[in-house]
């Protein structure tokens, strides 16, 4: 069943600019062969990743995620199925959140800015609302 996950996490200061070259190295080479698609979305101390695919694939590919020692404190925000993909051109499209930020003071609507302040927050979302702003943080 496609299905998506969203988590957010705090990155570690193990992780330096140069560790999230070798994640997204990773994402291309084995996200491909699972066919699953997402977003990682990272600033100083944070991630977002969105992941979409087959359920049983994006789940065991989030027990190993969670075990990866370059981010701790890995919470849930959003898990269940899908009628599409919102991203089925990349493997990980990725952004740093300071852009997205800037993203805010331009386009992004008040309700939009709520429901990023909640992810970033780790608090529980509907996977639909999460999917169309990330949508829009990649087609602005
Ligand atoms: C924030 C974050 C996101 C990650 N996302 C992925 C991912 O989408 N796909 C992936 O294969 N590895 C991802 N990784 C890396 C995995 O945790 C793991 O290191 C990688 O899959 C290599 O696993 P292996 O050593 O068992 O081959 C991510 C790591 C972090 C810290």
């Amino acid at each position: 069943m496609l299905s998506q996950l969203v988590y957010v996490s705090n990155r570690q200061v193990t992780c330096p600019e140069a560790e999230i070259e070798k994640i997204l190295a990773s994402c291309r080479k084995k996200n491909a062969s699972l066919d699953i698609t997402g977003v990682l979305l990272y600033s100083p101390t944070r991630f977002i990743q969105y992941l979409e695919g087959d359920a049983k694939e994006i789940l065991r590919l989030y027990d190993r995620i969670k075990t990866d020692p370059r981010h701790r404190q890995v919470r849930l925000v959003s898990y269940g199925s899908i009628q599409n993909r919102a991203f089925p051109s990349w493997q990980m499209a990725t952004k740093e959140i300071s852009q997205i930020e800037l993203t805010f003071r331009t386009n992004v609507s008040s309700p939009d800015r709520q429901t990023f302040k909640r992810l970033l927050s780790g608090q529980e979302q509907s996977g639909s609302q999460v999917q169309l702003l990330l949508k829009k943080f990649f087609t602005s």
